[in-house]
């Protein structure tokens, strides 16, 4: 029987979009934009994953990707989530802390959790978006005694860069895979 794998991701400047491509080549996922997404679209799939990024600390899209896990799940489907970010995944604190606020206790035990290290792509950021980037500039430059955290977000904020790799999708292949 042919297993299907079904992607549904959110992208608004393409790191996620890129990573979601890259998983699809390694696995013959198929691939659907969150904004398509309807518990109806995801009947029949084997397993089910939810991308997005890490937006404030948290996981973008979240509220309805639940959803759509869950649905997925009480139907048998096996169930996953990868975040791309700009935090470096060496930052092992700051991206547990993302998880912590992003997923219940229970979604982190239930569901496995990739986090894909990125960049930043001011030139196809939203407005709304360079706006947030630019006051949270603002805000660490403003800060007296700047912790070595700070002063590092600082610096990656300063400009648009790219850390993502191929690398960085293959723990989210082989899951895919170790299901087959
Ligand atoms: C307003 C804003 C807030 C962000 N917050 C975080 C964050 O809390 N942690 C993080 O690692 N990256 C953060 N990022 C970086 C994005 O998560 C990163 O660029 C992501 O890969 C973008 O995905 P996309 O290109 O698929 O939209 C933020 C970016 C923006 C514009």
């Amino acid at each position: 029987m042919n297993h299907t794998t079904l992607i549904v991701y959110q992208s608004k400047t393409g790191f996620t979009e890129r990573y979601a491509q890259q998983i699809a080549r390694g696995t013959g996922a198929r691939l659907l934009p969150l904004a398509k997404a309807s518990p109806a679209a995801l009947a029949g799939c084997d397993t089910v994953l939810f991308g997005s990024r890490a937006h404030a600390g948290r996981l973008d899209g979240w509220a309805k990707g639940k959803r759509l896990l869950a649905a997925a799940s009480a139907k048998g489907a096996r169930c996953a989530v990868f975040a791309t970010g700009a935090t470096p995944a060496a930052e092992r604190a700051t991206v547990e802390q993302f998880w912590a606020q992003s997923l219940t206790a229970e979604e982190q035990a239930a569901l496995p959790h990739f986090y894909l290290q990125s960049g930043l792509c001011y030139e196809k950021m939203s407005l709304l978006d360079r706006l947030m980037m630019k006051s949270l500039a603002v805000m660490l430059r403003g800060k007296q005694d700047k912790t070595p955290e700070e002063a590092a977000m600082q610096r990656m904020i300063a400009g648009s860069f790219d850390n993502s790799g191929e690398e960085y999708a293959l723990p989210v292949i082989e899951w895919i895979r170790a299901g087959e």
